[in-house]
């Protein structure tokens, strides 16, 4: 039997960083997809690939805890012990992990990975998932992969569409009144978001006075926001994103490619651009009127950013027997 899980990439559209330290931020899924097969093996071993990276881990020795892996696969299989210990297993599991997500500019890729991986392990093993078990496996995941995450990720993973989200209350979801086109900006530049969360919370550490308004205002940004998106009103989107963006740079995350791709966007007739996740390099979003996507898209291209024109779904994860 296979089952086969898979979960949404996703943006922020507002509020990364600023959600750590537990102001409301707003998330959306995209329409790009991991997908996580799994299926029973007759050996007690459980065995992950993903491209060409493979491993595998006895079923005895991940319980005695005995075992040395791959640092991309570690937090998949600390989430398979807690799984295993939890509901008991004595057969083996084959996972394959395939993403179009390109991993580490701020998408959610991992995020997705450790949600549809919890989903389809959990269905394997438990019979049944549900999404606060999921986001919780995942969030585990996060932490292991991303130091001190707010765990907004996960959340609007698992959930789909658009959500505001706060650390401490959870997350709502918002009814968008009109489709939201974006299109992403990809820089090229590698970094990680451990390291900029840290360096963004020792800036902050620094100057408190300065930077607690700042706080304030990037939360009060999210909650205008989140009435925009409600109503439908692309010009505020827009005109709030770019304010999100200056906010974001105050913060120390924007870079020379960020910025250029942020500025090819809004000149090419984007309502609005800002850095989308931990910054530091990864990507940018744009909002745009839906017959100015392509005119976009190739004003980021000519700036040196990969576009992707994506839109906003309401599917979060989902797992389906074969
Ligand atoms: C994650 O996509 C964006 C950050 O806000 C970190 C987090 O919320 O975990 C930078």
């Amino acid at each position: 039997m296979t089952f086969l899980a898979s979960a949404p990439a996703k943006v922020i559209l507002f509020g990364e960083h600023f959600v750590v330290e537990n102001e409301p931020a707003i998330a959306a899924a995209l329409d790009l997809r991991v997908e996580v097969s799994v299926n029973l093996l007759d050996e007690k071993r459980f065995e992950i690939r993903s491209g060409n990276l493979f491993s595998f881990v006895r079923l005895d020795d991940l319980l005695s805890n005995h075992y040395s892996v791959n640092q991309h696969f570690k937090p998949l299989y600390i989430i398979l012990r807690k799984v295993i210990e939890k509901y008991g297993f004595e057969g083996g599991l084959k996972f394959i992990i395939k993403s179009p997500i390109p991993m580490g500019v701020g998408l959610g890729s991992s995020a997705a990975v450790f949600v549809a991986f919890s989903a389809g392990l959990l269905k394997a093993v438990a019979g049944e998932y549900d999404l606060e078990k999921v986001v919780k496996l995942a969030s585990e995941g996060e932490i292991l992969a991303h130091g001190r995450p707010s765990g907004i990720d996960p959340t609007i993973s698992a959930n789909g569409g658009v959500i505001v989200y706060r650390k401490s209350e959870g997350f709502i979801p918002l009814k968008a009144a009109i489709p939201l086109h974006l299109v992403i900006g990809v820089s090229g530049e590698v970094r990680s978001t451990a390291t900029m969360v840290e360096k963004v919370l020792s800036l902050k550490k620094r100057f408190p006075e300065i930077f607690e308004p700042l706080y304030h205002a990037a939360g009060h940004l999210a909650i205008e926001a989140a009435k925009a998106i409600e109503r439908g009103d692309l010009t505020s989107i827009g005109m709030l994103m770019n304010i999100n963006h200056g906010l974001l740079s105050s913060l120390g995350v924007s870079t020379m490619n960020l910025e250029r791709l942020v500025h090819a966007a809004r000149d090419a007739g984007a309502l609005g651009a800002k850095i989308t996740g931990a910054g530091g390099g990864g990507a940018i979003i744009s909002i745009c009127p839906q017959n100015l996507l392509e005119t976009v898209a190739s004003a980021i291209k000519r700036s040196g950013g990969f576009p992707l024109i994506s839109k906003v779904s309401d599917r979060g994860v989902s797992v389906i027997e074969r």
